[in-house]
């Protein structure tokens, strides 16, 4: 896939409203923490990307309370357009051809978009642009750092050809360890960057998360090569609580636009 395409490659497609949640429970403790420490104010103006099932742009429009805006972008507004909010807009838009609406925000936030962006890296210096001297971008996406040292057997099997079947279409999951670097190129102050490495038992919500994406990925999973026998024991492996996952981080890189 070319860094210039504008196509969207989004591999998962419509998206269940049970896989987003079940992202949501998994991710959601992490996004908080880092808008606490961002500290997003009464009155501001927030752009959230690929908003997806809603739950950071409900955050968001919960802080920014009556006097601030939210615009909540992504390809497959279902779930967004659910949310009752004064303060909010929908947009159903693709931003590798519709580009980043508005501009002079005081935080534009992504979670688990840009891996899905074929012009990911440039993508990053374009939400900067969005927003206002002083303002704040936070990017957060996953990387399979530790997939090849801390996984192992079905589990990493099959995941391996989750992240061949990404590759095929312009996606990566490898995305997460360039950020903090990205955020530097794109000239931001005060960068902060933390990773958790998402480390669960079988049948956990993160274990169902990855369960119902694997299952969403099966036309692609079959086609690099993964075998249905294989997704059927990973169903089996995944749901035994007796059996512990590691493997995949999940980064949240802040970082503020100088002031003029
Ligand atoms: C993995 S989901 C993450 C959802 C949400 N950010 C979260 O972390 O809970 C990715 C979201 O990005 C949206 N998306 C993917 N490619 C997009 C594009 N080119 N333009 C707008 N939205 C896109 C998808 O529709 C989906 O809702």
């Amino acid at each position: 896939m070319g860094e210039d395409s504008g196509a969207s490659t989004y591999i998962l497609g419509t998206e269940e409203r049970r896989r987003l949640e079940l992202l949501e429970q998994c991710l959601d403790p992490m996004t908080t923490r880092s808008l606490d420490a961002i500290g997003v104010k009464p009155g501001w103006r927030c752009l959230e990307l690929g908003g997806g099932g809603g739950s950071v742009t409900r955050m968001l429009c919960d802080r920014v309370g009556p006097d601030g805006r939210v615009a909540a972008v992504d390809l497959d507004t279902r779930f967004l357009d659910e949310i009752e909010a004064d303060n909010l807009d929908v947009l159903s838009q693709n931003v590798l051809t519709d580009g980043i609406p508005g501009d002079a925000y005081d935080l534009v936030h992504a979670r688990l978009l840009l891996m899905h962006l074929p012009t990911r890296e440039k993508f990053v210096g374009e939400m900067a642009a969005a927003v206002r001297p002083g303002g704040w971008l936070l990017i957060e996406d996953l990387d399979a750092c530790a997939l090849p040292e801390l996984a192992e057997g079905v589990f990493a099997d099959l995941l391996s050809k989750a992240i061949e079947a990404f590759h095929m279409a312009g996606a990566t999951a490898t995305f997460g360890r360039q950020l903090p670097a990205l955020f530097d190129a794109a000239g931001l102050e005060d960068v902060e960057a933390v990773s958790e490495l998402m480390t669960f038992r079988g049948g956990s919500t993160a274990a169902q998360m990855f369960m119902t994406s694997m299952d969403q990925l099966r036309p692609a999973l079959l086609a690099v090569g993964a075998t249905e026998d294989l997704l059927e024991e990973f169903h089996a492996v995944a749901s035994d609580p007796t059996n512990w996952f590691t493997g995949f981080a999940i980064y949240s890189v802040r970082g503020r636009v100088p002031e003029v």
